[in-house]
């Protein structure tokens, strides 16, 4: 059994390598590949490639572990150890050529679905500023050789929040009437566009908290670790209007029940 700092490592080299192409596929132009889920998900060419590449190394470096990627699907593994990635998460923000996407790597223990899994490790990389934030588990969340700290309680200015709208239209008005309740706690709100960069900046004491409803494994995967890494308190929970995509709340530990609360409407 590897540990979860060797884990770690492979996943901040692996997605370092990986940004560095985003990056470069980035300054070449962007092309839209496909739509998904709805005409505003798309996928890149370069999503695919990128994908391509972590998927390659990490058959290499670890061809007995399991694999759950946003573009290449699911395959189990002989060992109890699966791969979590988003190759490019913030693809929208990608396309547009707004810096704020990245690459996120985390491997997983267990059942590889979010509320069964142990995460061990996790990396995300932001290729437009250079920060790899990573994790592994009871080692703590670091940026740049520093110890990363959620805020435990937000100024008396109020809470700097972070969301997200998913892409399907339906949702959109349960989503308005969320932040809508939230709103009187914040002294701002963010859509930064990248739920892993949400969540690492919730780590890292950038925002108070953040909450979404709708997000896929490999979004919230190795941002959870940083979160948790860097004694931030979370949820997922299925509400009544969020119909299989539950709600994802994280904060720190003095506003994470308020918000929470606020967030499901309770
Ligand atoms: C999306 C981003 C976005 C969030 C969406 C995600 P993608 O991931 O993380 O911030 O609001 O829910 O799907 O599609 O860019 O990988
Ligand atoms: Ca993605």
């Amino acid at each position: 059994m590897p540990t979860a700092q060797h884990l770690e490592s492979l996943a901040m080299d692996i997605a370092r390598e990986a940004g560095d192409l985003a990056q470069r596929r980035r300054s070449e132009g962007v092309a839209v590949a496909a739509t998904k889920s709805a005409l505003a998900d798309i996928v890149t060419h370069a999503d695919r490639e990128v994908e391509a590449l972590i998927r390659g190394r990490l058959a290499t470096e670890r061809p007995g572990d399991g694999f759950l990627g946003e573009e290449s699907g699911a395959e189990r593994g002989s060992t109890d150890i699966t791969w979590v990635v988003d190759p490019i998460d913030g693809t929208v923000n990608y396309a547009y050529g707004i810096p704020s996407y990245a690459v996120s790597i985390a491997a997983v223990r267990g059942e590889p679905e979010p509320d069964k899994w142990e995460a061990l490790a996790g990396a995300v990389f932001s290729p437009a500023t250079g920060e790899l934030f990573h994790a592994a588990q009871n080692a703590g969340a670091w940026l740049y050789g520093a110890r990363l700290a959620v805020n435990v309680e937000p100024s008396a200015a109020g809470a700097l929040l972070a969301t997200g709208f998913g892409y399907d239209p339906a949702t959109h008005a349960g989503d308005l009437a969320r932040v809508a309740r939230v709103m009187p706690m914040a002294r701002d709100l963010r859509r930064i566009g990248a739920a892993s960069l949400d969540l690492a900046y919730v780590a890292a004491g950038r925002l108070d908290g953040y909450f979404e409803r709708g997000l896929q494994p490999w979004d919230h995967a190795a941002g959870e670790l940083l979160v948790a890494e860097a004694g931030g308190r979370m949820s997922r929970v299925e509400l009544e209007d969020t119909a299989g995509r539950p709600l994802f709340v994280a904060a720190g530990p003095g506003l994470f029940e308020r918000l929470f609360a606020a967030a499901v409407g309770s």
